[in-house]
């Protein structure tokens, strides 16, 4: 939402920058019309200006001055505001009757300039107008984008949510009211982000269902769908109770899925970062299957799974069962002194539209089954048991990665410890060396001589041994 904001401010920035540009663009064009205008214009009324003066110096004499700079100042301001000007007119006839017929000139040169004048100002209105229509495009859409995606979300609910109250004894429970929530259950996270909690099942903490929908609301998303279409996806994420199910990570996912899990996710980079082919195991093609403990990747894959795999692999994105989920890799230069926590999950992700187009009733049902198929996997993973090589393997694996995690970390923090030993030194040395008595610094400098002298005392035992 914020990007979005931010891409709005910098598109009216740019068009406003654009039309600026566009405007200045033009200007010179219209000077330089204007400047020829004015030069047949000038001279009728350069005459008459200066006849006008003339004619004022003559009949004026006392104000002769006061008078002049009048006119020059008006002649100034705009040229030809005093042809209009009724007062200056009848000076002027009254000062000399030979300027009526010079007068008749100029004015009608004054009407003619009008609609060109109106002309250039309806040029800038259109670009405003494209400015206003561009908005009005734009709110529009999110209207309507907002309203179909909220569409989509309760659409999606009424057909899971027979299912999910035969399975959870909690539907849409958070156990606190939001303002966000409707009446169903489910939570608007934003406009195209909705989510629904369920808890009471054996064997699982709690099941969260997330509705990442196509951002609908948002003009620069749905344009970018016409060059790469996106699906809308339902996440779901289940936790499972500690000591439910043995320890392994598995994860099967569509490509780019898999190449995104393998380099950003903290377990399966550590676990199984090597993909191997779906075909290997029975799945369609397209599929990567990131594996720990081979004999649960094919315990997992059962008949009934591939089966679920062949029919409707266009929805699945990905399954991901981890023992060790800490969510995404942290950054490397994060001293982290303790081991992130990891909790026990089942994660699936599924395509609950295939290019945004709403799938059909035989499509919901297909997804309905998909849903089933998470529940299988559940109860499945709770029953399943890793032999007893596999268990060692596991065990061994979380062992490896403890230690190397402690490795580390016992570098980082001897290395922290050693400097702060070091300016505690430093900063005791400065004070010694502003102290006055004499035998306080004496006693400080033999205190000094003495770990010096034990600091070197191993190595030296060391080249005697060696020697
Ligand atoms: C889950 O829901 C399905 C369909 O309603 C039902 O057949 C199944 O028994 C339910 N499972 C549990 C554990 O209640
Ligand atoms: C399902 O969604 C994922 C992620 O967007 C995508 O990689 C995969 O190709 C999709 N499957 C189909 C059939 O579109």
């Amino acid at each position: 939402m914020k990007l979005w904001l931010a891409v709005v401010h910098i598109i009216l920035v740019a068009t406003n920058i654009w039309v600026t540009a566009h405007f200045h663009e033009e200007l010179p064009e219209d000077n330089e019309f204007a400047e020829f205008e004015d030069f047949e214009e000038e001279k009728p009324a350069q005459t008459i200006n200066d006849r006008s003066t003339e004619h004022l110096k003559e009949s004026n004499n006392n104000n002769q001055d006061f008078e002049e700079e009048d006119v020059l100042i008006v002649d100034g301001d705009s040229e030809f505001d005093h042809f209009q000007d009724e007062e200056e007119f009848e000076g002027l006839d009254a000062a000399g009757g030979n300027a009526g017929p010079k007068s008749d000139e100029p004015s009608t040169l004054t009407i003619t300039k009008i609609p060109l004048h109106l002309r250039a100002r309806w040029d800038s209105f259109y670009l405003e107008i494209l400015m206003i229509i561009g908005l009005l495009v734009y709110f529009i859409n999110y209207v309507a984008g907002r309203s179909k995606n909220a569409h989509i979300s309760e659409m999606w609910l009424m057909e899971h949510k027979q299912l999910l109250m035969d399975n959870f004894s909690l539907v849409g429970d958070t156990g606190k009211s939001t303002e966000d929530m409707s009446e169903n259950g489910l939570v608007k996270e934003s406009q195209s982000h909705y989510s629904l909690y369920c808890s009471g099942r054996v064997g699982c903490d709690s099941m969260l269902i997330e509705l990442k929908l196509i951002k609908r609301q948002d003009l620069v998303a749905v344009l970018a769908q016409l060059v790469r279409p996106q699906n809308d996806q339902a996440h779901i994420r289940v936790e499972l109770a500690k000591d439910e199910t043995d320890n392994f990570v598995l994860a099967i996912a569509t490509k780019r899925t898999a190449m995104h899990l393998v380099r950003d996710m903290a377990d399966i980079s550590v676990y199984c970062p090597e993909k191997r082919l779906g075909e290997k195991f029975g799945l369609p093609s397209g599929f990567y299957v990131m594996s720990e403990i081979a004999e649960a990747a094919s315990a997992i894959l059962d008949t009934r799974v591939l089966q679920a795999f062949s029919k409707f692999s266009p929805y699945i994105d990905y399954i991901y069962i981890s023992d060790q989920f800490s969510g995404p890799k942290q950054q490397e230069d994060t001293t982290q002194l303790t081991m992130p926590e990891v909790k026990r999950v089942l994660l699936v992700g599924l395509n609950i539209s295939i290019k945004g187009r709403i799938t059909n009733a035989e499509g919901q049902e297909k997804l309905k089954l998909l849903l089933q198929l998470t529940f299988y996997l559940l109860d499945k993973l709770r029953r399943f048991k890793l032999s007893k090589e596999g268990k060692s393997k596991a065990d061994k694996n979380r062992l490896r990665v403890e230690e190397a995690f402690l490795k580390t970390t016992h570098a980082a923090r001897a290395e922290a410890a050693a400097q702060r030993r070091e300016e505690r030194r430093r900063a005791e040395k400065e004070r010694m060396l502003q102290e006055e008595d004499p035998d306080k610094q004496r006693k400080w400098e033999e205190k000094e001589q003495r770990r010096l002298a034990k600091k070197r005392a191993p190595r030296m035992k060391q080249l005697k041994t060696s020697g």
